[in-house]
């Protein structure tokens, strides 16, 4: 008869569909029970969406792989209702009005570039914007920022954000020692941003940005569980290897029932500083299928730009150094649609990404 821990190590190999963990790595398993040919199995999960729980179930037996004459009876705790977006949901941050979760399945794509000059450009369009760094194993904001040699300014326990380029700005690398090398575990993560969204005293907000670390884990789940996330923005590189991440990360946005706002196509292409000619060296337009898979939009297109990685390695991001450049236009006009689209879903109270027609550039 097999045991209790041997029960534990099989599902220690059930990943929780959509993220790159196991069950038993994200604590959703709550009981285990071996008696008499009957095992007894309960979880806890987050999602309310019956295929999740089809899959597990399914997922479980198959692993376990149990003779007839053993009983198995597996036992999951779901939430009501589907996690409600902004319009409906509850929200512990009530004077922000929109939360946008900017995400890649892997790193280096330039998700945190993504942020910051979105959250330069929303603000230069006129919105109170936020940016929370939530990349607790590669926090960089700060210096994109140029804000790395700043201290935060605390009232009690609380904590002010840092105000650069009209945004206010906090990340965990603005807290913790600089070089400070921190061993993240789980449920470490979870508390370190249950913490954060707590202390930190920000002004009123039209839109605050979460600048994810890569891929689909604690950070992502303990964001979802504590906020009513709006809208989720994938950033990606037209190589066919991030690509196949990216669907990770779109897989993810839909478990969590976070409305995709689009995919932010990155280092697509190379504008050549003497011609103005455009050339194009990872692949461009790679990310249009994808969009369509998953109903949604490609937001735009960044090109490949020296000024761009000399403007987050100066603490000036080119949206601030060069306005009116050719990218700092397509910043512009992604954030411009993401705004498009956090509207509709303010005013639509959700949105179905089967319905939204992908963007054709
Ligand atoms: N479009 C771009 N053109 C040139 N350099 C870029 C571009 N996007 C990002 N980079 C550079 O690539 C590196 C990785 O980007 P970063 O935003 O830190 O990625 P991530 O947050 O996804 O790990 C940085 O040095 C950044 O300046
Ligand atoms: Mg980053």
């Amino acid at each position: 008869m097999i045991d209790k821990k041997t029960v534990e190590t099989i599902l220690s190999k059930v990943i929780y569909p959509g993220f790159a963990k196991s069950i038993i790595d994200f604590g959703f398993v709550k009981h285990i029970s071996v008696a008499d040919n009957k095992i007894e199995i309960h979880l806890d999960i987050p999602s309310s969406a019956p295929q999740i729980e089809a899959q597990l179930k399914e997922e479980i037996r198959k692993r376990l792989a149990l003779p007839e004459n053993v009983q198995c009876h597996i036992d999951i705790t779901k939430p009501k209702m589907p996690k409600e977006t902004s319009s409906h949901g509850k929200n512990v941050l009530p004077g922000i009005q929109n939360f946008i979760m900017v995400s890649s399945g892997k790193g280096g794509v330039g998700k945190s570039t993504t942020s910051v000059n979105l959250a330069i450009a929303l603000a230069q369009q006129g919105k109170r914007v936020g940016l929370l760094d939530v990349d607790i194993y590669g926090p960089n904001i700060p210096r994109m920022m140029g804000i790395e040699d700043r201290q935060p300014v605390f009232l009690g326990n609380k904590i002010k954000p840092i105000i650069a380029h009209h945004v206010q700005v906090m990340s965990i690398g603005s807290l913790i020692a600089k070089d400070a090398s921190l061993i993240w575990k789980g449920a470490m993560v979870t508390q370190a941003i249950e913490q954060m969204l707590k202390d930190i005293l920000w002004n009123k907000l039209d839109i605050l940005l979460f600048d994810m670390p890569p891929g689909t884990g604690d950070a992502q789940l303990a964001l979802a569980q504590n906020l009513p996330v709006t809208a989720g923005v994938c950033v990606t590189t037209p190589q066919k290897v991030a690509l196949d991440d990216t669907v990770r990360s779109m897989d993810m946005f839909n478990q969590l029932h976070i409305p995709i706002a689009g995919i932010v196509e990155n280092m697509s292409g190379f504008i050549c500083p003497d011609s103005g000619k455009e050339y194009d060296i990872f692949g461009k337009g790679t990310t249009k299928p994808l969009a369509e898979q998953y109903h949604t939009q490609i937001l735009g297109e960044v090109p490949i730009e020296p000024a761009i990685r000399e403007g987050g390695d100066s603490g000036l991001p080119i949206t601030v150094l060069a306005p009116h450049c050719e990218t700092s236009k397509r910043y512009q006009s992604i954030a411009a649609r993401i705004w498009e689209f956090v509207l509709k879903i303010n005013e639509e109270g959700g949105v179905d990404n089967k319905k939204i027609q992908p963007t054709v550039f």
